[in-house]
């Protein structure tokens, strides 16, 4: 079942007299329970479209649906109402991601006070949580005695307290070392596996593609290429399996369109046109004087 889908989407966004199209024409479908990675270049749009998955932005053009919820026609109460039960969501810098006068278990503790979860049932539930993540011993902890790791797990604590189905994450990783990240990478697969959780992690690390079932590039605001790692597999694996066979695909939009990567039209000279052909069951695009 398609849970998240975003189709034809553009974000422009207006500073002073410049536009910035930061998505332009996006599409994306993630199954309900897959765990997904994007990846691209810095300004590729990434942020953006976990913003928007988020409620925090709305789209300038295009459809978003999660769920059973239209992002593009949510007022601002049901936008409220979303980003407190339907999605999690987890910043890159740790320290955005907790109250810093708050200790861990009532840092996880307070999505619940906004959804109205009674108090003793609240506490009961953040110390369960800081428990799956593994940090039961550090619930009395304020977030300047916690390592980085440690907030980061507090955070996906915090992030799942109302169980989302939605789990989005900025980078969560981009502040810790290998073998931190590569715990925290694991962690997101627990949750996976054990609350069903859909999740979208934003991430620069390539060895993430050997961990996930899908890797999605997003290349100027639009999705461009995608790699799985096995038809079936949808979680993270707990071991990264670089010996396993990737299989990398183009995506190809509503209207036909794909992108050729910049490496490819530089090496055949490729700029404005080019020839097409479809032969023998294949599409060949060369260059113009070929
Ligand atoms: N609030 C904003 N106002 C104006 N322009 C913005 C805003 N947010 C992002 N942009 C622009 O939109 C484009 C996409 O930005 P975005 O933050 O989504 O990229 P990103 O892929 O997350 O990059 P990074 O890997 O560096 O985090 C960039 O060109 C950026 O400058
Ligand atoms: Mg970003």
């Amino acid at each position: 079942m398609t849970y998240v889908r975003c189709e034809d989407l553009f974000k422009i966004y207006k500073v002073a007299d410049l536009e910035v199209v930061a998505l332009r024409g996006l599409d994306l479908s993630v199954e309900a329970g897959e765990v997904a990675a994007i990846v691209g270049a810095s300004g590729s749009g990434k942020s953006t479209l976990l913003n928007i998955l988020a409620g925090y932005d709305e789209p300038s053009a295009g459809q978003v649906r999660v769920g059973n919820h239209d992002l593009v026609r949510m007022n601002e109460n049901a936008v409220g109402e979303y980003r407190r039960n339907e999605v999690g969501f987890i910043w890159q810098q740790a320290s955005r991601n907790l109250f810093p006068y708050l200790t861990a278990v009532e840092n996880v503790a307070l999505p619940m006070l906004l959804t109205n979860v009674p108090s003793t049932v609240r506490m009961k539930r953040a110390e369960e949580l800081l428990e799956l993540v593994g940090l039961a011993g550090r619930k009395d902890h304020t977030p300047d005695r916690l390592s980085g790791g440690e907030q980061q797990r507090v955070a996906i604590a915090v992030a799942i307290a109302n169980r989302p189905p939605l789990l989005l994450a900025d980078e969560p990783t981009g502040e810790l070392d290998d073998e931190t990240a590569s715990e925290m990478l694991d962690l997101f697969g627990t949750i996976n596996q054990e609350l069903n959780t859909t999740v979208l992690i934003v991430t620069h690390d390539p060895n993430i593609a050997y961990k996930v079932g899908r890797v999605v590039m997003i290349r100027d605001g639009k999705t461009s290429a995608e790699i799985r790692r096995r038809v079936s597999f949808r979680g993270i694996a707990g071991t990264a399996d670089v010996q396993q066979q990737l299989e990398e695909f183009i995506l190809v939009d509503g209207s036909g369109r794909v992108q050729i990567p910049k490496e490819f039209l530089d090496q055949l000279k490729i700029k404005e046109r080019a020839r097409m052909i479809l032969e023998d069951g294949k599409v060949t695009i060369m260059p113009d004087g070929a």
